[in-house]
């Protein structure tokens, strides 16, 4: 038996709870501004429903068409509606357990109704899509209105029936599969009296090894049972389901507002749009990582346990840093929850999804995310179990290192890169991305070495801070790129090499836009969904010793420029985003500035179609978020470069310290001509350096940036730029 039905004697409303155990200043409400839909066709893939911060439960339509995260407006139809989701991630739809549809069938003959999903997927009302934090609302083509809200661990939905002269009985359908279709086995019982539904189901994570299971419970109120039973609730989140819709709404309303609340925005004339794309990206920011506490069925250490990491690979860059400063206290339940993890599963993840581990798409860069919160003083971490899970990430390859840990080990200690074809004895995983697992490699060992530094460990700062010079060894100073034959003018490019030290070949253009896309199993290649091109950029810890092998500032503002005009930057995926800014290191942080305007809005923007890919659990989000305040996190470093905010001033409170960081403008233009900023002050002193620490939010300074419609001279004096490390060694 893999469907159950029940049907009601009394039309119209009906509601149902589904829980599921797995596993500021100026008076505006800023909710106006969040629109959950954003992102919700052309690949974006973003969770559209009902829901609270970080919470399990998370209700809404799923439909048929671009349903990774369960409903699109793509055009498809509803098939059910679910109550677990993730938000933003490509690939295979992620979870969407246990899905109800609500029909009414001719006759009210069970025999007449549409059972199969092909069957009873019915198109939808354009125009009845209401999204908002904690409210999803539809109606579909057969005049059934479904509207949904949530507790942290409970989806209410409410079903109401077109009035009907003939009186047909509503059938509630509970479909024992997910988005995917990967039920192994499952388990339902139906109380007939009360109608309850109880269950399990034992699924796939869509995006890693393993299976999970997961159990559900449905309660139905409001319609009465055709068996005319009673119904006995048992203790759940939701008392009084009948009366409590608006209420959980509200609650749910108030929790993100109070998520939101840190930040403060004075807009100067800035667009609505703009502002909408802000709001709307700071609050997809906190959709997952979940929190699954007490619903981990492995352990329970009294620590809290976070969830769907979907994937680090996406979410260091930005997203991350960004939880750091709007919710600390988030940020460091999750980084705890990523060493609760090391210390039961024996790794820390890459990718952690459904209660399972998903494949690892480059470096460990876990260690990244850890030593971002290092960095900035994030307070209540052991840091020295910290020290040990990276260095277990630098030192020990795992059996498997498809889903955690680093392979290639023996070749990265004896070789200093990751060759092209490593033969690897060792541990299994897929044998491709050399050039990119090495860069990877490289930043992860750099952030090691800081955190050693920071605890004292000069002995393994020394260690770590050498090897994080490797990517140093793919430079191949003489590789030219050519675009259909013509050469495009630049020489040196990172390149394969193979273990006897011969260079291997992979086209620089390779993978990027202008060629095919390349992931772990469509297209392996030597890079990572990105091609060469992209990868060259990515040395965050030596930006100075890259722009000395790409010939100095002016070639590498020419090349830069060119990845960024000729369709060879890809804006859709996370590698990109620190690009948009390197300007800042060649001394022309104006040109980062100009460079973020090409994108935001013409690529971020509001329509439902408003991003250029997977939103990636709010990454795409937080890079719009960050572009807006003004300032670009280098995660992993304490550093964040400065760049002209999109708002005449942001206030942000840490949750943290009750300290309020002012970012304030003299010259703000809404039309964006005066995007050159002249001179900083930071609490009144002049601040030349085109970078800034955390400590201007844990200090809660004020930083005032005078603009201009002309570059100028500040941040562009060697000593101003952002730290680097190292010198050529190749
Ligand atoms: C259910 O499926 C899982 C995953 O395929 C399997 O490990 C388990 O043994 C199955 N359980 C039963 C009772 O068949
Ligand atoms: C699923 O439910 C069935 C029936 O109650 C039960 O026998 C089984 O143990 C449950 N499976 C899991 C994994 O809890
Ligand atoms: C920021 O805080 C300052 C000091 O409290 C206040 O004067 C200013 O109006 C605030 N600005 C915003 C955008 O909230
Ligand atoms: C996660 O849930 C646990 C248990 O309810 C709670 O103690 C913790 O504060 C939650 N974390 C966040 C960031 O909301
Ligand atoms: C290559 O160069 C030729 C000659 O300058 C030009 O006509 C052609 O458009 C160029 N092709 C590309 C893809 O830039
Ligand atoms: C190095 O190895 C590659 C791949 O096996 C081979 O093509 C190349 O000829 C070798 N180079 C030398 C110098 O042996
Ligand atoms: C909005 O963003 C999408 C996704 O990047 C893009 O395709 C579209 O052209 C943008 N629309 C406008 C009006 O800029
Ligand atoms: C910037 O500040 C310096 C002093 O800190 C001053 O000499 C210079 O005139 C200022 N430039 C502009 C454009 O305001
Ligand atoms: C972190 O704490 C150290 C020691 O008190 C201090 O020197 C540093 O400035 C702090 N950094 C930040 C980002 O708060």
């Amino acid at each position: 038996m893999t469907r159950r039905h029940l049907l009601f004697a009394t039309p119209q409303l009906i509601y149902l709870v589904s829980t599921i155990f797995p596993l500021s200043g100026f008076c505006v409400d800023v909710l106006q501004f969040v629109n959950p839909l954003i992102g919700s066709t052309n690949g974006g893939n973003v969770f559209a429903g009902a829901t609270r911060p970080y919470a399990l439960a998370k209700p809404v339509a799923d439909v048929d068409g671009q349903n990774t995260g369960g409903f699109a407006t793509d055009g498809s139809r509803i098939t059910g509606f679910s109550a677990t989701h993730d938000s933003g991630t490509g690939g295979n739809p992620s979870l969407g357990n246990f899905p109800l549809f609500p029909q009414l069938c001719p006759e009210s003959d069970v025999n007449s109704c549409n059972f199969l999903i092909g069957e009873r997927a019915t198109h939808y009302l354009e125009d009845s899509v209401v999204a908002r934090p904690g409210y999803f609302e539809v109606e579909l083509d057969s005049g059934i209105k479904g509207a949904m809200t949530s507790s942290d661990h409970a989806a209410l939905y409410k079903f109401e029936f077109p009035a009907r002269d003939d009186q047909l009985h509503p059938l509630v359908l509970l479909d024992l599969t997910d988005l995917w279709k990967s039920r192994q086995n499952a388990s339902i019982s139906v109380d007939p009296e009360s109608g309850q539904v109880k269950g399990n189901g034992t699924f796939l994570p869509s995006f890693g090894p393993g299976s999970y299971v997961m159990h559900f419970c449905v309660d139905f109120f409001g319609g009465h049972i055709l068996d005319n039973g009673v119904w006995k609730p048992e203790a759940e989140e939701i008392p009084n389901p009948l009366s409590d819709f608006d209420g959980l709404v509200a609650d749910a309303e108030d929790a993100w507002r109070e998520k939101l609340s840190p930040i403060s925005v004075d807009a100067g004339g800035a667009s609505e749009e703009l502002q909408t794309s802000f709001w709307s990206g700071v609050y997809r920011t906190m959709i997952s990582p979940q929190n699954y506490t007490d619903e981990n069925p492995f352990w329970n250490s009294g620590i809290p346990y976070f969830d769907s990491f979907y994937c680090i690979w996406d979410s260091f860059r930005v997203q991350h840093p960004l939880l750091t400063i709007l919710d600390p206290h988030a940020q460091i339940q999750m980084v705890n929850s990523l060493l609760d993890i090391y210390k039961h599963e024996g790794w820390l993840p890459d990718c952690h999804m459904s209660l399972s581990n998903g494949w690892t798409q480059g470096g460990s860069n876990a260690d990244v995310v850890l030593v971002d919160a290092y960095v900035k003083n994030i307070t209540g971490i052991d840091w020295e179990l910290a020290l040990e899970a990276i260095i277990q990430d630098a030192e020990v390859e795992p059996l498997e290192w498809a889903y955690h840990g680093r392979g290639g080990l023996r070749s990265w200690k004896d070789l200093q890169y990751i060759p092209y074809l490593d033969f690897d004895p060792v541990g299994f995983g897929t044998n491709s991305r050399s050039i990119s697992r090495t860069l990877e490699y490289a930043y992860n060992d750099y952030c090691l070495a800081t955190l050693a530094q920071g605890l004292g460990r000069e002995d393994l700062y020394d260690k770590y801070v050498l090897r994080s010079a490797n990517w140093q060894y793919l430079w191949k100073p003489d590789q030219r790129s050519s675009i259909e034959g013509n050469d495009t003018g630049f020489a040196g490019f990172m390149e394969p090499k193979y273990q006897n030290g011969t260079w291997g070949y992979q086209d620089p253009i390779a993978c990027s836009a202008l060629a095919s896309f390349c992931s772990l199993t469509t297209n392996p290649s030597e890079t990572f969904e990105a091609s060469i091109w992209q990868y060259q950029f990515l040395v965050p810890q030596s930006m100075s010793v890259l722009i000395g092998l790409m010939g100095s500032e002016e070639p590498f503002i020419q090349r830069l420029d060119f990845f960024h005009t000729s369709g060879l930057a890809d804006i859709s995926n996370e590698p990109v985003f620190s690009t948009v800014y390197l300007y800042h290191y060649a001394g022309r942080p104006g040109l980062s500035t100009k460079r973020l305007h090409t994108y935001i809005p013409s690529a971020f923007n509001t329509s439902h179609g408003g991003l250029p890919g997977n939103d990636d659990s709010g990454s795409m989000g937080a890079f719009v978020v960050f572009g807006m305040i003004g300032l670009f996190p280098v995660a992993g470093q304490d550093v964040y470069l400065i760049s002209a905010p999109f708002f005449r001033e942001v206030n942000i409170t840490s949750p943290l310290t009750g300290k309020t960081t002012q970012i304030k403008t003299v010259g703000f233009d809404a039309n964006y001509e005066n995007i050159y900023i002249q001179n900083v002050t930071v609490n009144g002193k002049p601040w030349t350096k085109s970078w800034i620490s955390h400590s201007l939010f844990n200090e809660g300074w004020t930083m005032e940036l005078v603009l201009g419609n002309k570059e100028s001279e500040w941040g562009t004096k060697l000593e101003d730029r952002p730290p680097s490390w190292g010198e050529a060694i190749v």
